[in-house]
């Protein structure tokens, strides 16, 4: 643990939160239950962007790519914190979240998409992850209408998905039954900054005074005004186009989540099949494309061939806050009270609970814990004194 200056941290400080997306209305939750007054301000809709255009999969495991060792550990904590945090938000909130632990299964398409499917289970298995090779028969087996294609398969109990839009109504519910204040379709204009220490923010021309600020506005977190460079949190948005199709409820085409080359697909209680996600770097082009969508349809219709006969319910746009090495970035800046919890890219449900849990800690008693640490906004600027230093 990391402990902060006393002053920082009143009894009960006065907070205000940029961005009412998961981490926003999360922390929130906990602050305005631990008996701060807590005032979050969203620019549109609570939990509309990044949060509700996520799928929702846990899944630890089989994300990790080659480099993200340091963040494996941090995405498997908070992989296990979530079935308590589940129970604790649904008893809160009243609302299920249609947490699911039937596992996930990354298939090959074709032959060729074997022996790089393989190389994956081997990286994962090197880390010491709970992942079982199977055959292409094995994986039909457990899921009947995957393609004769399938010529092998990965399965991972351990990563399971949640409701990412089930997850907002109750993080939303939660926050306003714990009483926090919810200012939607208001537009954060300024962060005040005096001297080095966060005053409040700027909201309709007004000054909002607040004790410590949050700054959790997902991809836009790099663009609200007021902040010091140092302080600013170098995320971007990554681009995502997601389609939803409808399943019959009672008779699913596939009961877990599977994985394929280009594609996820997410099946849900009601019914729903969420096929994702294009990642793009197109910045804040929200444009769902022919291009974007032919290729979803076509990567899920070579594994899920029976995908051909259902209806599309919805097609949308995201955008990832994506950080400079795609971990987040998350607890105190060189600005006195002005905190951040963004950078999620492409974890933002899984680590949830560890960033509420995590960041409230941090806003309450100026305590950090040490699996959070490694992930604070001081890394860019070493980075950054580092290769001034090297350009001397
Ligand atoms: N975690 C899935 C995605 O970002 O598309």
């Amino acid at each position: 643990m990391t402990n902060a200056p006393t002053d920082q941290f009143p009894d009960r400080p006065t907070v205000a939160i940029v961005g009412g997306g998961i981490c926003g209305l999360g922390i929130g939750w906990r602050l305005a239950a631990a008996g701060c007054a807590v005032d979050v301000f969203e620019k549109g809709k609570a939990g509309r962007e990044a949060s509700w255009a996520a799928a929702g999969m846990l899944a630890a495991n089989v994300e990790t790519e080659p480099g993200e060792e340091a963040l494996l550990a941090l995405n498997l904590e908070s992989q296990a914190a979530w079935p308590d945090f589940a129970t604790e938000l649904e008893a809160v909130s009243g609302v299920d979240l249609g947490y699911r632990d039937e596992g996930i299964l990354v298939v090959a398409a074709h032959r060729d998409d074997a022996a790089e499917l393989r190389n994956t289970y081997e990286f994962h298995r090197s880390l010491g992850l709970e992942v079982e090779w199977l055959t292409g028969g094995q994986a039909r087996r457990m899921e009947p209408h995957l393609a004769p294609g399938v010529s092998a398969a990965v399965s991972s109990v351990k990563d399971h998905q949640v409701d990412n839009r089930q997850l907002v109504r109750a993080l939303h519910e939660a926050f306003l039954r714990s009483g926090g204040r919810l200012h939607e379709d208001t537009t954060v204009e300024a962060i005040d900054v005096e001297a080095g220490q966060a005053k409040g923010i700027q909201v309709a021309g007004q000054r909002r005074e607040a004790d410590m600020v949050l700054l959790a506005a997902g991809a836009w977190s790099y663009d609200i005004d007021g902040v010091p460079p140092v302080a600013r949190p170098p995320v971007r948005p990554l681009k995502g186009q997601v389609i939803a199709l409808q399943m019959a409820p009672r008779a699913p085409i596939i009961d877990r989540v599977i994985w394929g080359p280009g594609i996820y697909l997410v099946p849900r209680r009601d019914g729903t099949l969420i096929l994702g996600a294009t990642v793009e770097e197109k910045g804040f082009d929200s444009d769902l494309t022919a291009g974007g969508v032919f290729r979803l349809l076509e990567a899920a219709w070579e594994i899920l061939p029976q995908i051909e006969e259902l209806p599309i319910k919805e097609m949308w746009v995201g955008f990832r806050p994506t950080s400079r090495d795609d971990a987040p970035i998350l607890g105190p800046t060189a600005v006195d009270g002005l905190v951040v919890a963004t950078g999620h890219h492409r974890n933002g449900v899984l680590l949830a609970p560890l960033t509420i849990d995590a960041v409230s800690a941090f806003m309450l008693d100026g305590t950090l814990s040490e699996a959070v640490e490694p992930f604070g906004i001081g890394r860019f600027n070493a980075d950054a004194a580092a290769k001034a230093g090297n350009e001397e």
